[in-house]
């Protein structure tokens, strides 16, 4: 894949999968050892997944490349629509994920932590599960067909608008005011043993840049 966008769509991907999967390993190896997660932690990487992945990845997918590949061919507009739904009901989910961690947070010192653990964990691993797949039928569906039928000019147009909106964790300079996140999130990863490298190896950022550093 040569266009700017298409690369873009492809390196926030492996950083939203990134967290994902390091979301998950935190919350197994911590029920492994019997102890609570940084729970702080977990709301700085689902704030995360919703400033970036929901609230800029997704909708240039949905606004930009979607509907200049639309109309050419039955079957690929029906998965269109089933990526469009997933977009949609991510908003939702992400909103059920962020009150099952309050929940879990709010009660984690009363006899309720244990229920409230399993929720939070199994709605993660349905989203998680959710949206590999989503960005899987993405990457081996749709980004093919839109190299083969997409112009010139439909390039430069989606080029220009995946480069000013990217995901600090696919490796774009981070606005100063996310600076804290990131630190959160990273210093979190870091000292959750492997999980970090997971994060380097799947993003191919180990620290995002800022703008002023
Ligand atoms: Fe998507
Ligand atoms: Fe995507």
């Amino acid at each position: 894949m040569t266009h700017p966008s298409l690369i873009i769509i492809c390196g926030e991907h492996r950083a939203l999968s990134a967290m994902l999967r390091s979301i998950i390993l935190m919350l197994s190896e911590h029920r492994r050892k019997g102890t609570l997660p940084d729970l702080e932690a977990l709301q700085a990487m689902l704030f995360y997944v919703d400033e970036f992945p929901e609230k800029l990845h997704h909708p240039k997918e949905s606004r930009l490349l979607f509907p200049r590949i639309r109309g050419r061919n039955q079957r690929i507009d029906a998965v269109l629509d089933r990526l469009d739904d997933d977009h949609a009901r991510g908003e939702q989910a992400i909103r059920e994920l962020e009150h099952a961690l309050l929940g879990w947070r709010m009660m984690s010192e009363t006899d309720q932590c244990d229920a409230r653990r399993e929720k939070f964990e199994s709605l993660m691993k349905q989203y998680v599960d959710f949206y590999l797949h989503h960005m899987h039928v993405e990457e081996v569906e749709i980004l093919p067909v839109a190299e083969s039928v997409l112009s010139a000019d439909d390039w430069a147009e989606l080029d220009a608008a995946f480069l000013a909106n990217r995901d600090p964790l696919a490796g774009a300079a981070a606005d100063e005011a996310y600076r804290p996140l990131f630190k959160k999130i990273l210093g979190t990863l870091e000292h959750s043993g492997n999980v970090g490298s997971v994060l380097e190896a799947l993003a191919g950022a180990a620290l995002p840049r800022f703008t002023n550093p």
